[in-house]
């Protein structure tokens, strides 16, 4: 199945559901407390898509061609109930896989109901085993305890695939990334590194504080030698590695050393309906309105279809393009509000 292709041939496979723009921690490269503190205003309840409304459009998403879903956030489990929705999504024909992007506070109490009502994946946050370093890359006061004891959850509630991805940011937490892979090596859930992202507007990101995945694959073939596993699809954003004596698999996720546009698959839905087709999309197009404005499925398959057939994204492979250039960046939306 091909389905519908954007401008550059790229079909639409991947639909990314942010299900709230709220989160317990404040990391700061993605929700700093000087601009995400006390007098932030947030979405209202009834700005959010509701459940039926989300599993309408993952029912004419999966009519384009979508198979696969990940819930996101902020922090998609302060969404009440929502192994109601992951039931719901489950239940929509051609939705073969569901996945949730959390930052495992919560996983502990909910990961049996989420296993229970379908979901198959979660993806956990955590940027560092050692205390300080956690506080620094998270800036909460939420016990790093937590988000181990939500990834043991996960495993023991039979969610069949864990990853725990760090975003590794220089001077602040690349000193964890040995003790990082040690911990998960010889365990059942497979550790990603990701390349710190200058994603939204408010993280100040530079340059200099990404640590290459080439850098970081040194790091930790130096000490456990690595070998490439085969990609299992060509949209995978993640370069796979297995430890040479037998102790597992391990990531390397580098969207900015080696942007990965060419192969984008994926669509991102914000908590209030608005459909972005990149990460770094400035602007969003109003699906609630759509919904609550009274269009048919049809209607909304169009819609759709023309948004995707006339989509030209490619902002990570134009970043070293216009830094070259000394070109200013188009503006761009916060990952709180459109997930990972
Ligand atoms: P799987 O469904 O398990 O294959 O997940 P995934 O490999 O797509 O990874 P995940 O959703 O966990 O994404 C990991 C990280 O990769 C995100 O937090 C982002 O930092 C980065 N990332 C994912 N998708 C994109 C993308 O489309 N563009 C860019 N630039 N980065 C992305
Ligand atoms: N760069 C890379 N990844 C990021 N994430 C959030 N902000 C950034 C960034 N600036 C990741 C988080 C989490 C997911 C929600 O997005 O680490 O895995
Ligand atoms: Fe919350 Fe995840 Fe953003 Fe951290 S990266 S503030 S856990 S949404
Ligand atoms: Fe896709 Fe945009 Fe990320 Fe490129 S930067 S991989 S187009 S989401």
């Amino acid at each position: 199945m091909t389905g519908t292709l954007d401008s550059l041939s790229r079909p639409l496979r991947d639909l990314r559901i942010s299900v709230t723009d709220r989160c317990n921690l404040r990391c700061p490269y993605c929700m700093p407390r000087e601009v995400f503190g006390r007098a932030y205003t947030f979405m209202a309840r009834e700005e959010l898509l509701d459940f039926e409304e989300i599993a309408r459009l993952c029912r004419v998403f999966a009519a384009l061609g979508v198979s696969k879903v990940r819930l996101t956030g902020g922090e998609p489990l302060l969404r009440r109930d929502l192994e109601c929705l992951v039931a719901l999504v489950a239940g929509v024909p051609g939705i073969d896989d569901i996945a949730l992007t959390t930052n495992g506070t919560l996983l502990a109490e909910k990961a049996a109901a989420l296993r229970a009502a379908g979901l198959a994946r979660v993806t956990v946050s955590l940027d560092a085993l050692d205390r300080e370093a956690f506080r620094a890359m998270s800036d909460t006061r939420v016990p790093l305890a937590r988000v181990l004891a939500g990834i043991d959850g996960a495993l023991a509630a039979g969610l069949h695939t864990v990853k725990v991805n760090m975003v590794v940011r220089r001077g602040v937490n690349d000193h964890c990334v040995v003790a990082m892979a040690e911990r998960f090596r010889r365990r059942p859930e497979i550790l990603r590194f990701i390349e710190y992202m200058d994603v939204g507007t408010t993280n100040d990101w530079r340059p200099a504080d990404v640590v290459s995945a080439a850098e970081l694959h040194d790091a930790i073939n130096a000490r456990w030698p690595l070998e490439p596993v085969a990609s299992a699809r060509r949209d995978e954003v993640a370069t796979r590695y297995r430890y040479r004596d037998g102790a597992g698999e391990i990531g390397f996720i580098h969207s900015v050393s080696a942007p990965f546009c060419s192969t984008c698959t994926r669509a991102r839905l914000s908590s209030d309906g608005r459909l972005h087709t990149c990460l770094f999309a400035g602007q969003g197009h109003d699906l609630r309105a759509l919904l609550r404005g009274g269009a048919s499925d049809e209607d909304l398959y169009d819609a759709i279809a023309a948004i995707w057939t006339a989509r030209d994204d490619r902002y990570s492979a134009e970043r070293a393009e216009r830094a070259a250039r000394s070109e200013p960046m188009p503006s761009k939306i916060e990952m709180s509000y459109i997930g990972g």
